[in-house]
């Protein structure tokens, strides 16, 4: 049976984790303090925890339908808030991945129905870059840069946020990080977005504090 599988493994990983630590729930239960949020898609190929090797308690998870961060999205900023105002993440890794469904439906000219107001975010990411991606013939390969180019606008749309701002400006974190998860390699790989130049860029426009974010 599907669910009692799922029962059995529980207790598997349960007792696995009291082998070498008997007060591995006592210390689990007592609090958190992860150094990571972690802003990716919901697909089931990509596992946040497993690809970092990071374990309960390294990282606090938001995952939805091609990692976006929308600025109207209760659920994104709730994480986002909560994430940097109470828990005092260091780094908050917007993570994308190729072939990502959500992003190759906002590629085709396709009626989503309650999908299609949620991709146009990503339709809007094609507008922004619309010269770079035209030229690219190769249509696997302006994919690939779409999801590319999505997870660095998101990263843009985290910066936007007052929390990031307020506590980036008093302690320099959390820092923004655009990765990409390859599944056909299975590596993650850093975009290396120059957070600092992009937020001198747009903090004439988005910045919501008296003083520089930069
Ligand atoms: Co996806």
């Amino acid at each position: 049976m599907e669910l009692e599988k799922l029962f059995e493994n529980n207790r598997k990983w349960a007792e696995s984790k009291k082998v070498n630590d008997e007060h591995y729930f006592e210390r689990l239960a007592a609090d958190q303090s992860p150094t990571y949020l972690y802003i990716g898609c919901s697909d089931s190929r990509v596992p946040a925890n497993e690809i970092m090797g990071l374990e309960p308690g390294d990282v606090f998870v938001h995952r939805n339908v091609a990692n976006l961060v929308n600025n109207t999205d209760l659920n994104v900023m709730s994480s986002i808030n909560y994430a940097v105002r109470h828990l005092h993440v260091k780094h908050i890794l917007v993570c994308g991945h190729y072939n990502c469904g959500g992003v190759k439906a906002a590629m085709e000219p396709k009626d989503m129905g309650i999908l299609n107001p949620w991709l146009r975010n990503i339709r809007d990411v094609y507008r922004l870059h619309r010269e770079e991606l035209d030229a690219i013939e190769d249509m696997s390969l302006r994919y690939d840069r779409l999801v590319e180019l999505n997870v660095r606008e998101q990263c843009i749309s985290v910066i936007k946020t007052t929390s990031v701002q307020t506590l980036y400006t008093s302690t320099g974190f959390p820092q923004v990080h655009g990765f990409v998860f390859d599944l056909r390699t299975g590596l993650l790989r850093d975009l290396e977005l120059d957070f600092p130049a992009i937020l001198k860029d747009i903090q004439k426009i988005y910045k919501l504090t008296e003083q520089d974010l930069f």
